[in-house]
């Protein structure tokens, strides 16, 4: 299938993930599409469900472009989820009113586990027909990101059958039956690797894998059981497309003592939560990946001048960008759905605008 896309007016965050020099640093929200917009809500009321937004690409694409129509943000993300990729396994998602996700066919024993097949791409169209229409849509304003869980996140859901405080059953299995968590984490591999590479080919310009509970794991058994499989996806992705380069963000939220380690998988950048000094983390690999982050997602229930003082403060923690070095501008984990939509404003034209008076 060849597609053809507008021209980028506004390639700042891929710049910045290439380590190239940027005017100012750039930024995107993650959840930057959700509930704490209500033409989010709006929208998902039509839908009727997140999943009948997510599955329908109109949708999909309205609501993906709706956080750019207020912020001047320097990315889109495919509006979608991570859970997409088990429910196309046949574990059957789904999202009660007010409630976290549910797979009604959870993965609890050797039967289920050793059933687990890589989908078939075809029952994800609906997500690749998205990323082409949000990337026509944006018409070239700025990247759009394509994502996925990590293998071993996937994992935490496809075992616990939602979410969990304690992970005990999906840890169960990893020390009972590694052989049986093992298969679960090859077979997630691939299919993510199959997934991301799909949605490349239908126009995600930057990807980015989600690990958003490796750092509930013990040393030792991260490297083994998220970051060894991490690594597995980044090495099977396609690293240009026509001819592009498509730069992966590998983000272990909780993983900052690991950091030297992530930063050593082959992606282009790694996502940091706010535990992390940004300052220490430039010394440590910004010579070799760039930084997405940081900023504490509470921060914007502060006052305009306490959010305009954080926004400074994480921009100095990297510093004054040079050559060989990249910051994308994050939280470091998703936006509240209680968040103030005019918070929003003032910590994007804070990023805008400090980072440019950095630079001058
Ligand atoms: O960032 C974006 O704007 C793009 C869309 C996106 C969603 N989920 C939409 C969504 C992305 C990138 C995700 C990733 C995701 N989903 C992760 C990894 C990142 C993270 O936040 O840690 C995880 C763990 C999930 C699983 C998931 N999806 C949970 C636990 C929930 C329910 C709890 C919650 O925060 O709402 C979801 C639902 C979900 N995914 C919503 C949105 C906008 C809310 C759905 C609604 O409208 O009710």
């Amino acid at each position: 299938m060849s597609t053809s896309f507008a021209p980028l007016k506004n390639d700042t965050f891929l710049r910045a993930l290439m380590r190239q020099p940027t005017d100012y640093t750039p930024l995107w929200l993650m959840r930057q599409a959700g509930r704490y917009l209500p033409e989010y809500r709006e929208t998902r009321k039509q839908a009727g469900s997140f999943m009948g937004l997510a599955t329908n690409p109109d949708y999909a694409t309205e609501v993906t472009l709706q956080p750019l129509d207020r912020y001047k943000l320097d990315a889109a993300i495919l509006f979608s989820d991570i859970l997409t990729v088990p429910d196309a396994m046949g574990l059957g998602l789904s999202f009660a009113e007010g409630e976290g996700p549910r797979f009604a066919n959870p993965l609890r024993d050797e039967k289920a586990v050793r059933a687990l097949q890589v989908p078939d791409l075809s029952s994800l169209q609906y997500v690749f027909d998205a990323v082409t229409q949000i990337r026509r849509s944006l018409d070239g304003r700025v990247p759009l990101i394509g994502f996925s869980g990590s293998p071993w996140t996937l994992a935490c859901y496809m075992v616990e059958g939602g979410g969990s405080d304690d992970f005990r059953l999906v840890k169960s299995m990893l020390y009972d039956r590694p052989d049986l968590m093992h298969h679960i984490l090859k077979t997630n591999a691939t299919a993510v690797a199959g997934y991301l590479n799909a949605q490349i080919e239908a126009g995600a310009q930057a990807v980015m894998i989600f690990d958003t509970w490796g750092g509930a794991l013990a040393d030792g058994i991260y490297q083994t059981f998220s970051l060894a499989y991490m690594r597995e996806v980044v090495k099977q992705l396609k690293s240009e497309h026509n001819g592009v380069k498509i730069p992966s963000i590998v983000f272990t939220k909780g993983g900052g003592l690991w950091l030297e380690e992530i930063a050593d998988i082959g992606a282009d950048a790694v996502g940091l939560d706010w535990t992390v000094n940004l300052s220490k983390a430039r010394a440590k690999v910004g010579n070799k990946v760039a930084l997405q982050g940081n900023l504490d997602p509470n921060v914007l229930f502060a006052k305009p001048e306490q959010i305009r003082s954080e926004v400074e403060k994480t921009l100095q923690a990297f510093g004054k960008p040079a050559a060989n070095s990249g910051h994308v501008f994050n939280l470091g984990h998703g936006i509240s759905q209680f968040t103030p939509p005019e918070s929003v404003t003032v910590l994007v034209d804070a990023v805008h605008e400090i980072s440019r008076s950095m630079r001058a």
